[in-house]
């Protein structure tokens, strides 16, 4: 990802885009970013999770895989960050090149497939930040070749959950042979189940989320939300990215295999969140993420009932001066609303899915 000054988006913009990533993380590290220029708008403040939140923008999972910078993410002004998806064991992930730019369709193609250090080095990093401010969510995932998926969630959730401010259960990554396959009933059931196990096993309080896939059904998609309201999980996190969506696209890459992220994921993923929201009437947290380019589209995920958001793809294309200008727009819609506060405007839209986002 390119998160930084217009001048180094350009350069970076001309390279390989996980080479690009790799220097934008390097680039974090050093300091190199730059705060926020403004202090975020008052009528931005939010509550998620029992922490008072800047703004409800967070950084989505996936760009800091190996939780190495979400403290400098949060002084680049989000509101929260998400980092993994971790795995018990480090695993390389799939062969480079894993991640097209579709840069006329705003979108991405990536097939990642969990890459990463593992639990124990991401814990001893979460561990040396533990104390600091700011919500910061562990997203914990299993290893390719594991045997026993629910066990390698549960451990993740033991190495991790006392670091954590939320942890979230990807299901939902279409680069994991038969990752997805844990959103069906009974694999759902045993492994929230195994979950809440374990949170109440090592007395932590810390919330659970599920995050899911946008290619589903609308009875699947029930059956999901029925399963994680009847087990008591915390959140639902809409959603990851799609293994559809793929008619219409400009970019050369289309025909890539792997899950596509951005602008094409607004809608579907938006629609999905309405829908989820209607289901649920704030039984469960909604986190919205899929396609965030704009205020607008933040504020449409909002009133779909999402309490907070996420975004990744379109800060490729942006830089961190995007998240500016979305918490701008986020305000002035607010505003222009009539709107006190973000909480105010979650789930206030009434209309059709069909036209969010
Ligand atoms: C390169 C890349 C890697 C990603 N890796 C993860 C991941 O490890 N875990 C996860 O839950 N989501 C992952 N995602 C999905 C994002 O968190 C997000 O759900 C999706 O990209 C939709 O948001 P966007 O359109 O704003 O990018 C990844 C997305 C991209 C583009």
């Amino acid at each position: 990802m390119s998160a930084l000054e217009p001048w180094l988006l350009a350069g970076l913009a001309r390279l390989d885009p996980e080479t690009a990533h790799r220097l934008t993380i390097r680039a974090l590290k050093w300091g190199l970013a730059p705060g926020p220029r403004d202090a975020d708008d008052p009528i931005l403040r939010c509550r998620l999770f029992g922490h008072d939140l800047p703004n409800p923008i967070g950084m989505a999972a996936g760009f800091d895989k190996d939780a190495e910078v979400p403290d400098r993410l949060l002084q680049a002004g989000f509101g929260f960050v998400e980092v993994g998806t971790i795995t018990p064991r480090p695993q390389a992930g799939n062969p480079r090149p894993r991640v097209f730019r579709l840069r006329d369709d705003g979108a991405l193609i990536n097939r990642m497939g969990f890459n990463g250090g593992g639990m124990a080095a991401a814990a001893a990093r979460l561990h040396a930040r533990a104390g600091r401010p700011g919500l910061v969510g562990v997203n914990i995932g299993a290893n390719k070749t594991s045997a026993d998926p629910v066990a390698d969630y549960v451990a993740g959730f033991g190495a991790l959950a006392r670091f954590a401010g939320y942890v979230t259960a990807n299901v939902s990554s279409p680069n994991t042979p038969g990752l997805r396959r844990l959103q069906e009933k009974e694999a759902l059931e045993r492994l929230l189940d195994a979950l809440l196990a374990a949170r109440a096993a090592a007395g932590l309080k810390v919330p659970i989320a599920l995050k899911i896939a946008p290619d589903m059904t609308a009875d699947y998609r029930d059956a999901i939300v029925a399963t994680a309201l009847a087990r008591g999980i915390d959140a639902i996190i809409v959603s990851n990215t799609t293994v559809g969506q793929r008619e219409g696209l400009r970019g050369a890459a289309r025909g890539e295999t792997g899950g596509l992220s951005g602008k094409p994921l607004l809608a579907p993923s938006t629609a999905m969140l309405g829908a989820i929201h209607r289901q649920t009437r704030g039984r469960l947290i909604l986190i919205g993420v899929g396609g965030i380019a704009s205020g607008a589209d933040a504020y449409a995920k909002i009133r779909a009932g999402a309490s907070a958001v996420q975004l990744y793809t379109a800060l490729t294309f942006g830089g961190l001066g995007l998240l500016a200008a979305i918490k701008r727009e986020l305000a002035a819609r607010l505003k222009a609303d009539g709107f006190a506060s973000v909480q105010a405007a979650v789930g206030s839209w009434d209309g059709p899915d069909a036209m969010l986002g």
